[in-house]
C-alpha cells in the first residue's frame, strides 16, 4: 500500500508520521518543491524506525513526481497556511493553482488514485479538484470534519472533565470559522447525550470554541495547526488502505444529499478501499438542517471565487 504525501511542512510530515506509526502502508513518499526539503523530513522520520516501532519506508522528493507512481491515496497539504486574524477563505488566490497542478501531477502517475485534500479553503479545494479532473467523485474527500469532530471531543470532555474516549461528537458542514455544525444534539458520553450533563449555554460554549478551534490554534502558534490535522488525515488513509468501512464526517460532492447539490462540504460517509463508499444521510433537525443549508450558501460563494481565477 504506496501513499503519497504532498506538502512536507508541519501538516504534510505529521501525516507521513502517524501514517508511518500505525504501520500500515509499505511506503510513504513525501513530496515539496523547496530543494531536499521532503528528503530531510524522509529522512529524520526513517531514524524514528526504530524507536518507534514501524517498518513503513518513508522516502522524500523534490517535486518529481515520477517518484510517487503508483500511490493508493495521495494527500495534498501543499499550498500555504493562514497566519492569525486570516480565515481559510483568503487562502484560495494562491492554494488554487496549487492544489490544481498537485492533483494533475498525481493523477497522471497514479490514475486509480484516491485524493485527499486538506489544503485550504478546504471544501472549495475539493470541489475544484472535481471540476479540473476527471477522477470519479467516490475518489475526492476532503479533510475538515474529522479534525473539526476531534477538536468537538475536546471541548466536549474538557466541559464535562471527562476522558475524551468516552465522547462521540460529529462535525458537519463547511470546514469554516462560520460554517461548520457541531451537532451537539446527537453528541453522547458513553452514549448519553451530553445535554444531561451540560446546560445550553455551556454547550453554546463548547460549539462556539469548536467552531474557531482552528483560528485559536493560529493565533497561539502563530500559523495553522499540525498536529491533529496530520492525526485527523491519516486515520482517513488508514480507512482507505484498510478497507475499514469507518464513518467520518468528510467534504464530498453532494447529488441531492441532504438537498444539497453541486458543492463539496463535511456529511457523514463511509470510507473504505474505494473511497467513499457511501454518504450518510442522518436524521437532522429543523435547526442543524438550516445551520447546514447557510454553511452550503456560504462554501457555494467561496466556489464562485474560482471563477475569478479562470478555475
Ligand atoms: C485547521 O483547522 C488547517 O484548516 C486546518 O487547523
Amino acid at each position: 500500500m504506496k501513499v503519497t504525501v504532498v506538502g512536507a511542512g508541519a501538516v504534510g510530515a505529521s501525516c507521513a508520521e502517524y501514517i508511518a506509526i500505525k504501520n500500515f502502508a509499505s511506503e510513504v513518499v513525501l513530496v515539496d518543491i523547496k530543494e531536499n526539503f521532503a528528503e530531510g523530513k524522509a529522512m529524520d522520520l526513517m531514524q524514528t524506525a526504530s524507536l518507534n516501532g514501524f517498518d513503513t519506508k518513508i522516502t522524500g522528493s523534490t517535486n518529481d513526481y515520477t517518484k510517487t507512481a503508483g500511490s493508493h491515496v495521495a494527500v495534498i497539504t501543499s499550498g500555504i497556511p493562514r497566519k492569525p486574524g486570516m480565515t481559510r477563505e483568503e487562502l484560495i488566490g494562491i492554494n488554487a493553482g496549487i492544489v490544481k497542478s498537485v492533483s494533475e501531477q498525481l493523477i497522471k502517475h497514479s490514475p486509480d488514485v484516491i485524493l485527499i485534500i486538506v489544503s485550504n479553503p478546504m471544501d472549495t479545494m475539493t470541489y475544484l479538484v472535481h471540476k479540473v479532473t476527471s477522477l470519479p467523485t467516490n475518489r475526492i474527500i476532503g479533510m475538515g470534519g474529522a479534525l473539526d469532530s476531534a477538536r468537538f471531543k475536546y471541548r466536549l470532555a474538557q466541559a464535562m472533565e471527562c476522558p475524551t474516549s468516552d465522547i462521540d461528537g460529529m462535525v458537519i458542514g463547511g470546514h469554516s470559522d462560520k460554517g461548520m455544525v457541531p451537532l451537539t444534539r446527537i453528541a453522547t458520553r458513553n452514549s448519553v447525550r451530553v445535554s444531561e450533563f451540560l446546560g445550553a449555554d455551556r454547550l453554546q460554549k463548547v460549539l462556539e470554541d469548536t467552531k474557531v478551534g482552528g483560528a485559536t490554534l493560529t493565533g497561539m502558534l502563530g500559523t495553522s495547526a499540525w498536529y491533529a490535522p496530520g492525526a485527523a488525515v491519516s486515520g482517513l488513509v488508514h480507512a482507505i488502505a484498510c478497507d475499514q468501512k469507518k464513518m467520518f464526517p468528510c467534504s464530498v460532492m453532494l447529488d441531492a444529499e441532504y438537498g444539497l447539490s453541486d458543492l463539496c462540504i463535511g456529511v457523514p460517509v463511509v470510507l473504505g478501499k474505494n473511497g467513499v463508499e457511501s454518504i450518510v444521510e442522518i436524521e437532522l433537525d429543523e435547526a442543524e438542517l438550516s445551520q447546514l443549508r447557510d454553511s452550503a450558501e456560504a462554501v457555494k460563494a467561496t466556489n464562485t471565487l474560482l471563477n475569478d481565477l479562470n478555475l
